[in-house]
């Protein structure tokens, strides 16, 4: 009976944990399945996300407004997406990790984005990195391809370049925007991309490019026709309070809920009620 028992314990094993990869979610789009996206800037969130079964952890370039507080990402650096990286990849098994590229990092060079993004792979541990931009970054796009650093796009709104626009408005409204992300699509994807972000863009112009293109496609803001979808984590679970455009689907009032434990235990702590006997040695 000992000896049963002890076999059985023996012949247990966990499914092996087999991460993410780019093939994978091309096959996924081939066969209908949705890709499952969020950010994440550090291993806490990112060991979360990864439990539950995200299958790509973006660290974006927002962490310039959910973590250092700025208005923008442009003043986030390369510096502070490789911190951010290895603290990501540190919390994860599963999913695969992406790294922003920020802004100044790839529009220079070809050749100096493929060196930045070389970093990100090297020394951050990424997985893959992503950039902003259509046509006007395809060289960068190739030249990182065809050395083996897979690359996301990302079209529609993109919010580097919000000095140029101006604001945060719907991007594909007109027929010649509408052309130029279609174009630009055609251009990642013919570049190498392995997926394209498309950011807050009509849901039929998305639905458009989504046809239009083998390269599985990642909405935010572009409704239920891309292949996957992303949101930045603070928003979904509630924790942002000052931020919130209709895409977001609150799944959580986690801002509310934090506010209030920590009222909790400032009242605790001021009416001597923490620590109790059996919390104290
Ligand atoms: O920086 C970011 O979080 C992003 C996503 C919103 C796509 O680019």
């Amino acid at each position: 009976m000992e000896q049963q028992s002890q076999d059985t314990e023996i012949h247990v094993h966990a499914a092996p944990i087999r991460r993410v990869t780019t093939r994978r979610l091309s096959d996924m789009k081939k066969k209908g399945q949705k890709i499952v996206c969020l950010t994440a800037y550090d291993a806490l969130i990112a060991r979360i996300l990864d439990d539950a079964g995200v299958d790509v952890i973006l660290v974006g370039d927002s962490l310039g407004n959910v973590v250092q507080g700025h208005d923008t990402t442009i003043p986030v650096t390369l510096e502070d997406i490789i911190y951010h990286t290895k603290a990501v990849i540190r919390g994860t098994r599963r999913s695969l990790v992406v790294a922003d590229m920020p802004f100044m990092s790839y529009q220079v060079s070809a050749e100096e984005a493929f060196r930045n993004a070389g970093r990100l792979m090297k020394e951050a541990g990424a997985h893959a990195v992503k950039i902003e931009g259509g046509k006007r970054v395809a060289d960068a796009v190739s030249r990182m391809t065809e050395a083996g650093i897979p690359v996301m796009g990302h079209l529609g709104l993109t919010p580097q370049s919000i000095n140029q626009f101006g604001s945060y408005r719907v991007r594909g409204t007109s027929e010649e925007e509408q052309q130029q992300i279609l174009d630009d699509a055609h251009a990642l994807a013919q570049a190498g991309a392995f997926a394209i972000v498309l950011e807050k863009i009509p849901l039929s112009l998305a639905q458009k490019v989504s046809q239009a293109i083998d390269v599985p496609t990642i909405g935010i803001g572009a409704g239920n026709h891309c292949d996957g979808q992303i949101l930045v984590y603070t928003d979904m679970l509630g924790m942002t309070i000052d931020f919130s455009p209709r895409f977001v689907r609150k799944y959580d009032n986690l801002h509310e809920r934090m506010h209030n434990a920590v009222t909790q235990y400032c009242n605790d702590v001021r009416d001597i009620a923490f620590p109790s006997t059996e919390e104290s040695y």
